[in-house]
């Protein structure tokens, strides 16, 4: 029999998945119905924080967030460079500034120590943006800390880290609970570790911005039964009576939103997936221990951050080969000839083009980020891989290290 290509992620849908996303298809509402809202509440439930408002996709969650906060012309935000583009595009898209803090080595999070000198010596963002890479809690409380000395908001990047937790005082929390951040956001892109096909959630305690995430998200309308929503206008429209604003069909727009809504099939797909996320979990962890245990004698590589990832549902296995570049790409190679398929992440957001060329940003900026990028490649990691799999990975790195 032949080998089964081995992807470095994959989604995992069963027949009641199937069955939950069929079921809306018959049923009256494809769009804006009680699936959304199910799917919100039991995000809400598993991680404590008071609203979730699920939109098309992770990006969207993130302009959405940055939409919320206000952020606009010039405002200042920062990211980790460690992370995809979308961590730092949202800023852009709202015609912010974005810079990169370097990442502390250990956890391969942005670094609290780098922020904190950055916040002191080069200028205070209105926003940071702290990713929980591969599934691992950024140090949240550090950042919420540093929040209340100099005065910036945080949305927490938690595309990696839905059913993961981090504990402070003995108090565990879970990654968008948003005990330590303003906002927090998730993917269900199917690489994650819960899927929707396309989907995206944000989380928050504060009532405030959960209105006005509700509102952004669907154009920035508010109708008639909604209305104390909005704000009374001191501007020109004030001066346009319209008769019909006690009408059930009114609606008025008085910020510019977006369409980033989610349908209600993709929100059966989260529900069911939702349900069988402790074994996703569980899963993961057991494939990371295997890794771990096979490569931990080996002195030329690196294992993810492992004594902190207790309470992690880990979504990536970067594993760093000490040797460098050359031996990263002979690896990937040797493992592609075997349909075993890697990914890198990330190369530095700072290095792409875009960034580079309009902010002056160049190699050397965050030389930490900069060194895991040359050595890491992300092994397979997905919970229906097999026990085989992933003694097919661990013999092809091997012979290969
Ligand atoms: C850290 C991080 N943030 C944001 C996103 C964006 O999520 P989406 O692909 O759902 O737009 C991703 C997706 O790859 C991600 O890895």
């Amino acid at each position: 029999m032949t080998e089964q290509p081995i992807p470095y992620a994959k989604q995992w849908i069963t027949r009641d998945d199937i069955h939950g996303v069929c079921e809306i298809l018959e049923s009256s509402f494809l769009t804006t119905g009680p699936v959304i809202e199910q799917f919100e509440n039991k995000l809400c439930e598993l991680t404590q924080a008071r609203h979730a408002i699920v939109c098309a996709n992770g990006t969207a969650a993130l302009h959405l967030a940055c939409l919320a906060l206000g952020i606009t012309d010039n405002d200042l935000g920062v990211t980790s460079p460690n992370s995809f583009l979308s961590s730092a595009n949202c800023i852009e898209f709202c015609g912010g500034r974005t810079d990169f803090i370097d990442i502390d080595p250990l956890t391969l999070c942005m670094s609290p120590e780098s922020l904190e000198t950055y916040c002191r010596e080069k200028a205070v963002p209105r926003v940071v943006i702290p990713v929980d890479f591969s599934g691992i809690a950024a140090d949240l409380p550090r950042f919420k800390s540093l929040s209340q000395t100099y005065g910036f908001y945080i949305i927490e990047d938690a595309a990696h880290a839905i059913g993961s937790t981090y504990t402070i005082e003995g108090k565990r929390f879970a990654c968008g609970s948003c005990a330590h951040s303003d906002m927090a956001i998730f993917s269900f892109h199917p690489a994650k570790t819960i899927t929707t096909g396309e989907g995206g959630a944000i989380l928050t305690n504060d009532d405030a911005l959960a209105k006005r995430l509700r509102t952004l998200r669907t154009h920035g309308m508010i109708r008639s039964k909604d209305q104390n929503q909005g704000q009374s206008s001191a501007n020109a429209s004030a001066n346009i009576i319209d008769n019909t604003k006690e009408a059930p069909w009114y609606y008025e727009m008085k910020t510019l939103g977006c369409n980033y809504r989610i349908t209600d099939f993709q929100c059966a797909l989260g529900l069911s997936q939702l349900d069988r996320l402790p074994q996703f979990k569980a899963r993961r962890n057991q494939i990371v221990s295997l890794y771990n245990k096979a490569f931990q004698a080996n002195t030329h590589l690196i294992l993810p951050p492992k004594e902190l990832a207790s309470e992690a549902c880990p979504h990536l296995y970067p594993l760093q080969f000490k040797k460098g570049e050359k031996s990263r790409l002979a690896i990937y190679n040797a493992l592609q000839s075997r349909d075993i398929h890697c990914q890198v992440h990330y190369i530095p957001i700072y290095w792409q083009p875009y960034y580079a060329d309009k902010y002056g940003y160049a190699k050397g900026k965050c030389p930490r980020a900069e060194t895991y990028y040359s050595r890491t490649l992300s092994l397979p990691l997905y919970p229906a891989m097999t026990d085989d799999q992933v003694q097919n990975v661990i013999d092809a790195v091997l012979s290969n290290a």
